[in-house]
């Protein structure tokens, strides 16, 4: 992998403008911070932020705006996210994680990349939902789900599906969009709802995974990625999570449609953690803490991310799924983060590779 800097660039104190984030292509977005922002750590933070790009810009813009301490990131996928902390280790180039299954913050505390921090905040976050030590902290909670073009399914004559079964009718020969599990936390998520289902058989989920290969078009490298082959009807079906289906129906494509299959479905707890040998450890603890306040959690929905929050106090959108109306797998995020990389690098070798770009 080409290492990518992050560009460092400063954006003015403008009145009014507030805290617009910048978007220039390649490089991580910076919100403006006002002068005497400058903490003893630099007074700014650098955030590996794993959910939507937009998600991640107001994220920073919103911490900015009620710390006044500055802040810039760069949105990754699950795996890439793993990979850049791993590779900073001798010299970090994030100071936080936030966004993205807590399974791949879970395999990175294996990897002793993050540094356990229990933040006052955390205590108003349910245990469910949150490491123990502090090694991370849920901020959000997605449900796995079907995002099916009910155009193109009735072109074919395929109802929309209802089951991971349902997902294997050869009427759907490459009609199924899903992420690379190496990549992705979405398809990772995907992968471990499989081992839940047959019975914590590894071996198992791949044979499952091995089935619905010939449906599969692509495997794209970002999870939210096949929402939108979907609404370009270029698949029929997409495995993500719901939220990001309604996302994409909510851009302009009213033909799509989320349904949750009946054997019962996978969710991801979206977590924050403090990187380790972080530089910006004081303005990390107080982004940490920010991020599991109502008013951070309140944020999503204003980007049309419609994740459920984990802290109780937050307000949520009538659009967010009712987590007790869909039947919901077991899902362990610490066990499921332990088994990641052995797992991720055996659906490399035997069932396809992960994508390049
Ligand atoms: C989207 C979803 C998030 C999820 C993330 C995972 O952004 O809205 O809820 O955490 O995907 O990304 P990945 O690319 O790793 O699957």
């Amino acid at each position: 992998m080409t290492p990518q800097h992050i560009c460092r660039f400063r954006q003015p104190v403008v009145a009014l403008a507030g805290v617009l984030a910048l978007a220039v292509s390649g490089c991580a977005r910076t919100s403006a911070a006002p002068a005497d922002a400058a903490a003893a750590d630099g007074g700014k933070v650098t955030v590996a932020c794993g959910a939507t790009e937009e998600w991640c810009a107001a994220m920073a813009a919103g911490f900015t705006a009620a710390t006044g301490v500055k802040a810039e990131f760069v949105r990754l996928s699950s795996g890439e996210a793993l990979a850049r902390i791993q590779a900073g280790k001798a010299d970090a180039e994030f100071d936080v994680w936030h966004g993205g299954p807590a399974d791949g913050y879970a395999a990175a505390a294996d990897q002793g990349l993050l540094e356990a921090y229990v933040s006052p905040n955390a205590a108003a976050i349910p245990d469910r939902y949150k490491e123990p030590k502090g090694t991370w902290t849920g901020v959000y909670v997605g449900v796995l789900g079907f995002c099916a073009n009910t155009e193109v399914l009735k072109e074919k004559g395929v109802a929309v599906p209802a089951s991971w079964q349902g997902l294997l009718d050869q009427g759907l020969a490459k009609n199924v969009g899903i992420a690379h599990p190496s990549t992705s936390g979405t398809a990772y998520t995907a992968v471990w709802t499989q081992v839940l289902l047959n019975g914590g058989s590894e071996d198992g989920a791949l044979a499952y995974m091995k089935k619905l290969h010939p449906n599969v078009l692509q495997y794209s490298k970002s999870g939210a990625a096949p929402a939108q082959q979907v609404a370009r009807g270029e698949v029929g079906v997409g495995v993500v999570f719901s939220h990001d289906c309604v996302a994409t129906r909510e851009q302009g494509f009213p033909h799509l449609e989320v349904s949750f299959p009946a054997e019962g479905t996978g969710y991801e707890v979206g977590g924050v953690a403090l990187v380790k040998g972080a530089h910006n450890p004081v303005s990390a603890k107080k982004y940490i803490d920010w991020a599991l306040t109502p008013e951070a959690q309140e944020i999503g929905p204003t980007v049309k991310s419609y994740q459920a929050p984990t802290n109780p106090g937050a307000k949520k959108s009538d659009k967010t799924v009712d987590l007790a109306a869909v039947k919901l797998v077991e899902y362990d995020s610490v066990v499921a983060g332990a088994a990641k990389s052995a797992l991720t690098r055996r659906f490399d070798s035997e069932v396809a590779q992960a994508p390049k770009e």
